[in-house]
């Protein structure tokens, strides 16, 4: 893990498309740095003062030459445009049977939970061969969860969710930096992710204490916060029932519809007044302060193993970057 090396290993599908990528544009890039600078030393040379060479400057004129150095670099940035954008969309959509893991950037360590309940700080295990997709926030500052053997980078900001996911395929351990100037201590915000077979991975699930899963922790904190009292079935309040909720489209008093994701629960337990669901009154208190943000995400899952036909199991609802930038 810690030898000197030009690139970081391949540990992901991603990590070896997007080296091809890198490949190709460093090859691209160097062949005409080369078509432009050989001919300008080659005639430096030649036509240096002094030299006996022919000088009369016949003019020619060829619609050939002067098409194809338009055309062929036009194609050229076509297609590696597209070829970045097909990667881009592929990475920004994490797959739906995905692996699903918490995590929270505080100054200045990582904390991770596993949907089973497993707890890491500054160490995530995976098992090989299976999609994880990492929910994020900060509880202070903006940090960046960057692992370079997966090539993956992903800003993590306070106040809002962002994800990453990734697929890795060697078993081993990887480095796992902050990749955003966080503060003093920004340098030590490091860890390692490490790759197990899938068998050693389901050992170790079950060694240790063993953790609430995020759902079950979600499902008490709604019932000993005082939620289920509004919420729950046989409330005096009318407040809106929450099962069946997550993932589909949300009638708002304004008219408008908002997808029920993670951004719009998250929304509504802090700023309840934000967004208010047609047909009920802005009755609820806002929670803000009162929750962590690893209670807030455990809240969410609950929702999510309550909710509708695309059940716990989804990642981010939609590509961070579509979202308020
Ligand atoms: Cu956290 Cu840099």
């Amino acid at each position: 893990m810690d030898e000197f090396r030009l690139f970081p290993p391949q540990a992901s599908p991603v990590a070896q498309q997007l080296d091809w990528l890198f490949f190709a544009l460093s090859a691209i890039t160097i062949f005409f740095c080369a078509v432009v600078f050989l001919p300008i030393i080659f005639f430096s040379v030649k036509y240096r003062r002094g030299s006996q060479v022919d000088r009369s400057h016949p003019r020619t004129e060829s619609m050939l030459i002067e098409s194809g150095w338009t055309l062929v670099p036009l194609l050229i940035a076509i297609g590696l445009f597209s070829w970045g954008a097909v990667l881009y969309f592929h990475m920004e959509r994490p797959p739906r049977d995905a692996l699903q893991v918490q995590v929270v950037g505080k100054q200045w360590m990582w904390k991770l939970q596993h949907a089973e309940g497993k707890r890491e700080i500054n160490e995530l295990h995976v098992p090989a061969g299976r999609t994880v997709a990492l929910t994020m926030t900060s509880q202070d500052v903006i940090h960046s969860f960057f692992i370079p053997a997966f090539r993956t980078k992903q800003d993590v900001v306070p106040g809002k969710y962002t994800g990453e996911w990734f697929k890795p395929t060697l078993p081993g351990e990887y480095h796992l930096f902050c990749a955003e100037y966080c503060g003093t201590n920004h340098s030590r915000m490091i860890g390692r992710v490490v790759v197990m077979e899938p068998i050693d991975y389901e050992k170790w699930l079950n060694t240790g204490e063993p953790g609430e899963a995020t759902a079950l922790a979600g499902e008490r904190l709604f019932r000993d916060r005082g939620c289920s009292g509004c919420h729950g079935l046989n409330s005096k309040f009318h407040a809106p029932p929450l099962e069946n909720m997550y993932g589909r489209s949300r009638p708002l008093a304004t008219g408008e519809t908002v997808a029920a994701d993670e951004r719009y629960l998250r929304d509504s337990i802090l700023l309840p007044g934000k967004e208010i669901a047609a047909g009920y009154e802005n009755i609820m208190p806002s929670y803000a302060g009162q929750l962590s943000e690893e209670e807030i995400m455990q809240l969410i899952a609950y929702l999510k193993s309550i909710g509708g036909s695309s059940t716990g199991k989804v990642g981010p609802t939609e590509p961070p970057s579509s979202s308020g930038k």
